[in-house]
C-alpha cells in the first residue's frame, strides 16, 4: 500500500488539510471502508483517506453491494474522529452528500439529495454515502468512516442497475476525470468539516435543504406511517407531519415516496 499526497486541494496544501493530508490510492481492495478500519486500528490519524479503482466487495447501505466499474467510479473512504454526541453522528452523512453535490455541480450537473444522503439526478442514483460509526466502551463516538461512491465515467451500467443508476458521463455526454472529481470532493469535505467543527451543523443543513428532494414531499416511513416531510432537525432526523397533524421524528431506516429528483 502506498500513501501519497494529492497536491493542493481548494488552495490548501496537503499538510494544512483536515481531510486528505494522507491519501492511500489503491488499485484494488475488498472495500475502502474495511481498509480504513484496518488503518484506524493501526493508529491512522483523522482525515486519512483511502481510494481505490475497484472494490471486490464494495458495501452499500443496509447490507447492499456497491457496484463500481473499475477505474470509472470514484471510491473514497475517510476516517473521522468528530467531537460530536453519538446522536449527531448522522450529520457526517449529510456532510458526505453535500460534498458530493458540490463536487458534481462543478462538473456541470444539478443533483438533488434524497434524505438522508442519496445523490440523484432525474431519479437515478449518481452517488451513495455510507457513514459507519464506532463507539467507545463508554458509548461515546470513537470514529466515523465516511464512504462515498460517485459514478463518474461509466459509459453504461449492468442491466439490473440501468434504470436506477447514472454517471456524470451519461448525464453530460462527455468524459469526466475521476482524479479531478476526487480532488473536488476532498476539498468540499475538508471545507464542510471545518465549518461543522467551527460553527456546528446549521450551515451544512441549510445547504442540504436547498438541494433536498425530500422536503415537501409525501413520504412513508419504514413502519408504514405516511405524511409530508417538513424539515430535518439539528441532528439530521426527518420531521414528518402526518395527516392527523402529528409530528414524527424519523431517525433510522428508509422512507419511500419522495419524488424522483
Ligand atoms: C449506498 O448504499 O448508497 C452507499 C454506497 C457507498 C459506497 C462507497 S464506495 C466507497 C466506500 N467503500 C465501500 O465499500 N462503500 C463506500
Amino acid at each position: 500500500m502506498s500513501a501519497r499526497d494529492v497536491g493542493v486541494v481548494n488552495g490548501r496544501a496537503a499538510d494544512e488539510r483536515l481531510i486528505g493530508h494522507t491519501v492511500h490510492a489503491l488499485d484494488e481492495v475488498d472495500s475502502t471502508q474495511a481498509e480504513i478500519a484496518r488503518l484506524a486500528a493501526a493508529g491512522a490519524p483523522e482525515g486519512t483517506v483511502v481510494t481505490a479503482r475497484h472494490q471486490r466487495a464494495g458495501r452499500g447501505r443496509r447490507g447492499r453491494e456497491w457496484w463500481d466499474g473499475a477505474g470509472d467510479s470514484l471510491l473514497v473512504s475517510v476516517l473521522l474522529r468528530p467531537s460530536l454526541p453519538v446522536a449527531e453522528a448522522p450529520l457526517l452523512s449529510f456532510l458526505g452528500a453535500l460534498a458530493v453535490a458540490v463536487a458534481v455541480e462543478a462538473e456541470g450537473v444539478a443533483p438533488r439529495i434524497r434524505w438522508p444522503n442519496d445523490v440523484l439526478v432525474d431519479g437515478r442514483k449518481l452517488a451513495g454515502v455510507l457513514a459507519e460509526a464506532a463507539t467507545t466502551a463508554e458509548g461515546r463516538l470513537d470514529r466515523v468512516v465516511l464512504g462515498i461512491g460517485i459514478n463518474v465515467d461509466q459509459a453504461s451500467f449492468p442491466p439490473e442497475l440501468v434504470d436506477r443508476a447514472v454517471s456524470l458521463r451519461i448525464l453530460t455526454g462527455r468524459r469526466h476525470d475521476v482524479g479531478r472529481v476526487r480532488d473536488r470532493l476532498l476539498g468540499a469535505l475538508d471545507a464542510g468539516y471545518r465549518e461543522l467543527r467551527a460553527r456546528g451543523g446549521a450551515g451544512l443543513l441549510a445547504a442540504w435543504r436547498r438541494r433536498s428532494v425530500t422536503l415537501g414531499a409525501r413520504v412513508r416511513t419504514a413502519d408504514g406511517r405516511e405524511g409530508v416531510a417538513e424539515d430535518v432537525d439539528e441532528a439530521g432526523a426527518l420531521i414528518v407531519r402526518t395527516e392527523d397533524g402529528r409530528r414524527l421524528r424519523v431517525t433510522a431506516g428508509e422512507i419511500t415516496g419522495a419524488p424522483a429528483a
